[in-house]
Parts: C-alpha cells; structure tokens; sequence
C-alpha cells in the first residue's frame, strides 16, 4: 500500500483503533494529524512514532463534536500540510444504560461525538476535498449500529445514523472523485472494552467464529486498504471486521 506523500487526518487518533490507524497510515508513508480531545501526552506519544518512521505528524486537539473546533483542525492541517487527502472519522465514545436510566445527556453526548463528529469532520473536510476532485473518506461505525444492542441505544443510533450518513456521501461526493466508506468492527480489544466484565467478554467470543475478539490492527489493516487506490472502485459500502459475528 503507497500512500506517500499523501496528507491524513484520524480522529481520536490517540489510543486504541485510531493510534493503530495513524501508525498504519504512516507506515505507507502518509503524513497524519493525531487529533484528540483530552489525552495530549497520548497524542504526542503517537505523533514522535509516527516521526520516528520519516513522515510528517502533528497532534491537534479539538473537540469533534463542536463545528467550530473542527473548522480550526483543519485550518491548522493545512497550514501544515497543504492539502487533506484522506479522513478518518474514528472518534467515539460510549454512555451505556438501560432506555429507563438512560439521561438526555448521556443521549446527547454520545449522538454528539459519534454521528455530529463525523458530520463536522467530513463539511470542513469534503470542502477541501472538492477542490482536490479527489479523496478517501472512512467512518468507524459498529456491528452495534446494524443489529443493535441493549443497552447502548444511544450508541446503536448513532452509528447505524453514521452508516445512512456514510451512504447519503458516498453519493452526494462520488462525482467529485471521492469515496466514502465505513467500516462496522465488532468486538475490539481497546480501553473502550476494557471495562466489560470477563464474562461479557467470554459470551462475546463464543459468538465469534473465528473464536477471538479482534485486534486494533484488524481494523486498521482494512481502513488502510480503504484509504488506499486498491478501494478506488468500492463507495458507499460498510465492510464488518468482527471474525464473522454478524453475517
Ligand atoms: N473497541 C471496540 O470494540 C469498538 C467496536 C466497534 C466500533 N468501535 C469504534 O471505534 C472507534 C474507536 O474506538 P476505541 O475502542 O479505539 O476507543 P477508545 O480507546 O476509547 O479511544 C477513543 C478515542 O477517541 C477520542 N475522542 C473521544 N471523544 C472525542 C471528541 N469529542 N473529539 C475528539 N476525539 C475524541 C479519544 O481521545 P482522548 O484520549 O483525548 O479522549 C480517543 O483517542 C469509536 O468510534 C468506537 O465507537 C470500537
């Protein structure tokens, strides 16, 4: 995969599927901008790996979920690196509870950063995308948002949004020279799964054919594929990284 020279951006590019995506991409040769929201020293850890492989890094923090954030991250990529060739909305969290316990704030939060982030990232983005007539756009969403989960309404809604949003850009931008693609993992070894009970965790791979739960660089293997010019006849499309959980 060649991607040198070309200019990427990973949301919550600190830890977990987002630092694995960012080293991946720089690996190819890409230039990458970490952003993160809280975690600086997570972020600049990233950013002095990525160096250390002889392509250009910066960490940038800001907030997905709010517009005007967003607008200043991108300002700042371009001042640094001219151009935005690939966008990788990956920043998510998760506020879990049962419909009964659930707030309107832990509602709002979640809608905010996983659906509204990738909104916000993609409007300033697909701008300078526009002018290129060319780029690579790919969502994390989850398996959640195709078969839902108890639980994580707010969650489900918001990535199966972010699958309908994934779509309506694929076709809104494909005349423009740009893909835009999501990828649904299934159960991820990352700090977001970390607080799950063991047997959470055992019910989960009982459930996995391939009898493992995936890896960050399972996923960043397939978006690195999405982001590069093997993918330039695939848009629109939701490719699962779950070991066959759900088929
Ligand atoms: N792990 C799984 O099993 C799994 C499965 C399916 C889908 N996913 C999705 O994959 C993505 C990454 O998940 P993960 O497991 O790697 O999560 P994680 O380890 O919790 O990392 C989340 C990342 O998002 C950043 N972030 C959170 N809120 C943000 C905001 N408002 N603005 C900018 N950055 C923000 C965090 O930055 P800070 O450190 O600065 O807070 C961190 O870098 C998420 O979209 C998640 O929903 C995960």
């Amino acid at each position: 995969m060649q991607l040198k020279g070309r200019n990427a951006i990973v949301t919550g590019g600190s830890r977990g599927i987002g630092r694995s995506v960012a080293i991946a991409l720089a690996k190819s040769g890409a230039n990458v901008a970490v952003n993160y929201t809280s975690n600086q020293a997570a972020a600049l850890e990233v950013v002095k790996e990525i160096e250390a492989l002889g392509v250009g890094a910066m960490a940038v923090k800001a907030d997905v979920s709010k517009g005007e954030e967003v607008e200043n991250l991108v300002k700042e990529v371009l001042n640094r690196f001219g151009s935005i060739d690939i966008l990788i909305n990956n920043a998510g969290i998760t506020r879990d509870n049962l419909i009964i316990r659930m707030t309107e704030q832990d509602f709002e939060e979640v809608i905010d950063t996983n659906l509204k982030g990738a909104f916000n990232c993609t409007k300033s983005v697909s701008r300078v995308m526009i002018k290129q007539k060319s780029g690579k756009i790919i969502n994390v969403s989850s398996v959640v948002g195709v078969i839902g989960n108890a639980g994580q309404s707010n969650y489900a809604a918001a990535k199966a949004g972010l699958i309908g949003f994934t779509k309506s850009m694929a076709k809104e931008l494909s005349k423009r020279g740009i893909t835009v693609n999501a990828v649904a993992p299934g159960y991820i070894d990352t700090e977001m799964t970390a607080s799950l009970p063991e047997k959470v965790r055992e019910e989960f791979v009982n459930n996995i054919p391939l009898g493992r739960t995936g890896k960050p660089q399972d996923v960043a293997n397939t978006i690195l594929f999405l982001a590069s010019e093997y993918s330039d006849y695939i848009t629109g499309q939701v490719i699962h990284i779950d070991g066959g959980m759900v088929m």
